[in-house]
């Protein structure tokens, strides 16, 4: 069967064979050679790693392995990693340091390393030195090649290193083991082409590719038939899906929005330049579309966002939430913020503040700037201390949790439609849910209601969540 793929010049090119019914056989192979296996997955990073992490379990127990979260029992340990920021990469290489006594005790164990972190030299060269114990490694453009390397592995004993330096083709119709049955996420879009100076992720996830609107659409009736309620769009920056196919989000959205059977949409994550009022529209139009919007503004400080090349002002973001809020009054906004990046001064602090109480964003995900090697920002003047940039940090959190809280609250007498998503962490008495605004609830009821909408009216709250009761 002959597949179409993006080659990086973005024409559409024809792959000889596919790679699916290559890996098939090697599946087989190991499947026949395989007797009771069990596999874990630890996976780092954004929830484009956690989709894939998906694909990888799906990859493995077709060959046979059953998942486990008992490394004493566990006969092959598989870790997706991120390096998006330096403790990502730190935490990955302390447990390799651990990982060495358990393959002590386990000659037979298959340690593999894959993901964003793999896609750079300096860490496939420290892994090859200093990590012998590692079987496999792989990168974030050949995930569906995992049986192969598997069976190599498996037939020479020798540590597999396939790392590509660029995308080929996109492979569709990966199996997958889904965390959640009445939840999934879909890739729409892969890479990105934005190069904001800070950040790593156009380096080990290359440049923007899109799927084809029919498979997308394929993919999210499959699973809503498979008893999917809520479906979550994944790229790094959704809103520009689809130029190379001359197709917009916004009509993606449309005709997702006419899907059967399929209750919700979110999509992460949007970047505020290429947010079209078309987009809104849509937003507007389309009922299932969740009434949240995650929008990464990373500072209010206009000198420090032209540092970022992030592409806009603060002035246009402020007029881009209002545009929104005026159209979608009940829509409720969070944020990416970065403390203390190159040059940034107690000033520029205080103006991301300020755009903290303009806005009011229901929650704000707040990061210590962490240099990554070949990106801009490395080499700029102006390097914060770690020491102040904690002083900003906390400073803003301090301004951050009451705007969330003060939103809680309003919540409060409100009869919200709830899906309802597992037993709470702390209490397994009490339900755990997800407003349309994304905001958790917990209230009593029985667990056969997880997965299904139900009405539940907001009675109290805490920082974190809110307190409610079925009606
Ligand atoms: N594509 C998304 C975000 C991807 S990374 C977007 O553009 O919004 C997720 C978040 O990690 C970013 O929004 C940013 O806030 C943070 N981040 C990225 N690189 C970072 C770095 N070098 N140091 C600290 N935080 C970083
Ligand atoms: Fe990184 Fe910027 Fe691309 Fe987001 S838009 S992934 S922050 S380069
Ligand atoms: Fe990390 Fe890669 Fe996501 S670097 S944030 S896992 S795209």
């Amino acid at each position: 069967m002959k597949k179409e793929g993006f080659c990086l010049e973005r024409k559409k090119i024809e792959v000889s064979e596919s790679e699916i019914e290559i890996q098939e056989q090697f599946i087989e192979k190991i499947r026949q050679n395989t007797s009771e296996k069990f596999f874990m997955i630890v996976t780092y990073g954004c929830q484009m790693n956690a989709h894939d992490s998906e694909k990888l379990a799906g990859m493995l127990s077709q060959m046979g392995y059953t998942e486990t979260d008992d490394k004493s029992k566990t006969d092959l340990i598989l870790y997706n990693t991120c390096c998006v920021r330096e403790n990502a990469e730190n935490r990955v290489f302390g447990n390799l340091g651990y990982l060495k006594s358990l393959k002590r005790s386990n000659k037979n164990l298959k340690i593999i390393l894959c993901g964003c972190m793999m896609q750079q030299d300096a860490v496939v060269e420290k892994v090859k030195q200093s990590y012998k114990h590692v079987d496999i490694i792989f990168g974030t453009y050949n995930l569906h090649r995992l049986p192969q390397l598997l069976w190599t592995n498996m037939e020479t004993n020798n540590q597999i290193i396939d790392v590509w330096a660029e995308h080929k083709e996109i492979v569709e119709d990966l199996p997958s083991i889904r965390l959640h049955s009445f939840k999934a996420s879909t890739n729409i879009m892969y890479g990105c082409n934005n190069y904001c100076t800070y950040c790593i992720v156009p380096y080990v996830r290359g440049r923007e590719r899109s799927r084809r609107m029919e498979d997308i659409l394929k993919d999210i009736k499959d699973l809503v038939s498979d008893g999917v309620k809520e479906i979550t769009l994944l790229g790094q920056n959704v809103n520009s899906y689809g130029k190379e196919l001359q197709v917009t989000f916004a009509t993606l959205i449309r005709e997702i929005n006419k899907i059967e059977g399929l209750e919700r949409i979110r999509f992460m994550t949007s970047h505020p330049k290429d947010l079209s009022d078309e987009l809104i529209d849509a937003i507007v139009d389309c009922e299932k579309v969740c009434r949240h919007l995650h929008l990464p503004i990373q500072s209010g400080s206009n000198a420090i966002l032209e540092k970022m090349n992030r592409g806009y002002t603060r002035e246009y973001y402020i007029s881009l939430i209002n545009k929104i809020k005026a159209k979608i009054p009940d829509m409720l906004f969070t944020t990416d913020i970065i403390v203390g990046f190159p040059s940034e001064t107690d000033e520029d602090n205080d103006k991301t503040i300020s755009l903290m109480k303009e806005i009011r964003f229901s929650n704000a995900y707040t990061f210590l700037y962490s240099p990554r090697s070949g990106t801009k920002a490395t080499t700029m003047d102006g390097q914060v201390s770690e020491e102040t940039a904690t002083m900003r940090f906390n400073k803003l959190l301090g301004a951050i949790k009451p705007i969330s809280n003060e939103i809680n609250q309003g919540m409060k007498g409100s009869v919200q439609k709830v899906l309802v998503e597992s037993l709470s962490k702390n209490d397994d008495k009490l339900l755990s849910g997800r407003l349309d605004n994304n905001l958790i609830v917990h209230f009593q009821g029985e667990k056969e209601l997880i997965g299904n909408i139900v009405e539940v009216k907001i009675t109290d709250c805490k920082t974190f969540y809110l307190i409610g009761e079925r009606i």
